[in-house]
């Protein structure tokens, strides 16, 4: 042990009257440390804000961003949907995907090739023979892919699956969805040429147990996933 004691060079000095007098009159230039601080702050903040309204007003309304949203988004007639979908079984019922529209369009009843004219604005289409619904998987929002194997639509993130009119297979084994697919008003004119109003969704109604009434069975046992 030691009783050594090192005095410090410099002692921290109180400020004369006339320094403190000088500082008021002569404030130091730039910017100091807290108001670097508080902006930074208040910018980042102010950042989070922004991205989270952002978000939430593309969930609420998906119709502020470019041709999505449209009122009267054009897609075609049934024949234009079978051109655009060439190498895929469209006239067999298998959805066709339409990126710019973010939906899949669906013949209801294969047994009749057309669109039938007409409006319907909860987007269940029976009395048009068309379907559309709206890419967003009701989980937490990635896009299924229709199966070719089996003609339904699976979930790629946590394998929700859905027949090939959007109506979710009831059932844990089915994956977490809520709900089925959901989706957009559509109007057929009278020469058979298919719009959809993607600014208004219906949300897809709850999921059907396999083999009852209102659920189409798999084409296959397995899927795509
Ligand atoms: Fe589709 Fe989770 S996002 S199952």
């Amino acid at each position: 042990m030691s009783n050594y004691h090192v005095q410090p060079i410099d002692r921290p000095q109180a400020l004369t009257t006339e320094a403190l007098k000088s500082l008021r009159e002569h404030p130091v230039q730039g910017m100091s440390r807290r108001r670097l601080l508080r902006i930074s702050l208040g910018g980042g903040i102010a950042l989070w804000l922004t991205e989270l309204a952002g978000g939430s007003l593309h969930f609420l309304w998906p119709n502020l961003s470019g041709g999505f949203g449209d009122q009267h988004f054009r897609i075609g007639t049934l024949d234009d949907v079978k051109i655009a979908n060439s190498t895929l079984p469209v006239a067999a019922g298998f959805p066709a995907y339409f990126s710019e529209a973010r939906a899949f369009i669906v013949l209801i009843d294969p047994a009749r090739q057309a669109f039938v004219p007409g409006e319907d604005v909860k987007g269940d289409g029976t009395e048009l023979n068309v379907r559309a619904l709206y890419q967003r998987c009701p989980h937490l929002g990635c896009k299924p892919n229709a199966c070719l194997k089996n003609f339904w639509l699976e979930c790629p993130c946590h394998g929700s699956r859905y027949d090939r009119l959007g109506v979710k297979a009831a059932g844990d084994k089915y994956g977490p969805a809520p709900r089925s697919m959901d989706r957009f008003a559509v109007t057929v004119e009278a020469d058979g040429t298919l719009y959809l109003n993607t600014s208004k969704i219906t949300l897809g109604p709850l999921p059907v147990a396999l083999g009852q009434p209102g659920i189409i069975p798999p084409k296959s046992p397995t899927g795509c996933i």
